[in-house]
């Protein structure tokens, strides 16, 4: 496939600021050349523009809501734009608000073409607050309750009536920091969610082949990848950290097995700090983790694969 690498240089919904500087650091770990090394053709449709960050207050339960809603809406159009050219959209962060504009656009997409939706949510957080259960008043606690309906209209229509997902059509993944009300909330919505705990004890191979269950020629797979989702001690580069995620072999095995499906149609990348990064680390982890996404393997692998036909 063609690849669209799309730039929002934004902290608009975050609790700190320099995830603004993500898609620079991305471009600079040499996330282009990783992508054209694998065979894969990819355009750098550079950075989108908006809003600076005015850091405000919370007004009502939401801090920027018209800043983050600006954001989107850009997000939304240019996802849309790559998705209408056949390309596949990967959304360079930024922080994780912007996965509303990325994964309407998406959903949209997914239901002109009578295509089915899986939505991967690789996260420590569950990104499920509403303005009533928030904490901090932060938007990129409450993206996907936002994409399932429960949120401000400007953010739950953004891609025309209705919500962009069913709660069905989400995996969550590497969770592992919720708030007490976000909890109640995400049980009686009914997502699946593949906490640490549930990899721990029934590690990564076993959890992936549940998240891809169902999974068929049909499928449009949307993978949203926090990059606080890993282990802090290989990604210190984010602004909210929380210990106990996936390992370096783990997070490889979760992006590979991804990929030996075939059916990655689109990628958020988001909540990289670099303001927070040791020599841009953490951005060349995520690089050399999208690789594996889009298809790296070991010479093994590829014995392997070529041995059984
Ligand atoms: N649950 C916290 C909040 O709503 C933290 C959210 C962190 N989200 C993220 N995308 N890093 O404020
Ligand atoms: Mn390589
Ligand atoms: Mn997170
Ligand atoms: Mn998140």
């Amino acid at each position: 496939p063609t690849v669209a690498l799309i730039g929002a240089p934004t902290d608009v919904g975050a609790g700190a600021r320099g995830a603004s500087m993500g898609p620079e650091a991305l471009r600079v770990a040499g996330l282009h050349t990783a992508l054209a090394h694998h065979g894969v053709v990819v355009e750098d449709w550079g950075n989108l523009s908006g809003p600076a960050n005015p850091w405000q207050p919370a007004v009502d339960g939401y801090r920027h809501l018209d800043e983050v809603v600006q954001w989107n809406r850009a997000v939304h159009r240019a996802v849309g734009a790559a998705l209408a050219q056949g390309r596949l959209p990967i959304l360079l962060g930024g922080d994780h608000c912007l996965a509303v504009g990325s994964i309407s656009a998406v959903a949209q997409h997914c239901r002109a073409r009578g295509q089915k939706l899986r939505v991967l949510w690789l996260d420590a957080h569950a990104d499920f607050n509403t303005s009533a259960l928030t904490p901090s008043g932060n938007l990129h606690g409450m993206p996907l309750a936002c994409l399932c309906g429960f949120g401000p209209a400007a953010l739950v229509h953004l891609g025309g009536q209705g919500p962009a997902v069913q709660p069905q059509q989400v995996r969550q993944i590497g969770i592992r920091s919720v708030d007490a009300g976000e909890k109640r909330f995400v049980h009686e919505q009914g997502l699946e969610v593949y906490d640490m705990r549930y990899i721990d004890e029934m590690g990564m191979r076993h959890t992936m082949e549940q998240a891809l269950a169902g999974v068929d020629a049909d499928t449009h797979l949307h993978v949203s990848f926090d990059v606080d989702f890993l282990d802090p001690e290989i990604a210190p580069g984010v602004g909210t950290t929380v210990p106990g995620g996936p390992t370096y072999r783990e997070a490889q095995l979760c992006m590979e097995m991804i990929a030996d499906t075939g059916r990655l149609g689109s990628l958020d990348i988001v909540e990289l700090n670099p303001a927070l990064d040791v020599r841009n680390r953490t951005a060349q982890l995520a690089v050399d983790l999208v690789e594996s996404l889009f298809g790296k393997s070991t010479l093994m692998r590829e014995h392997q694969v070529r041995r059984r036909g």
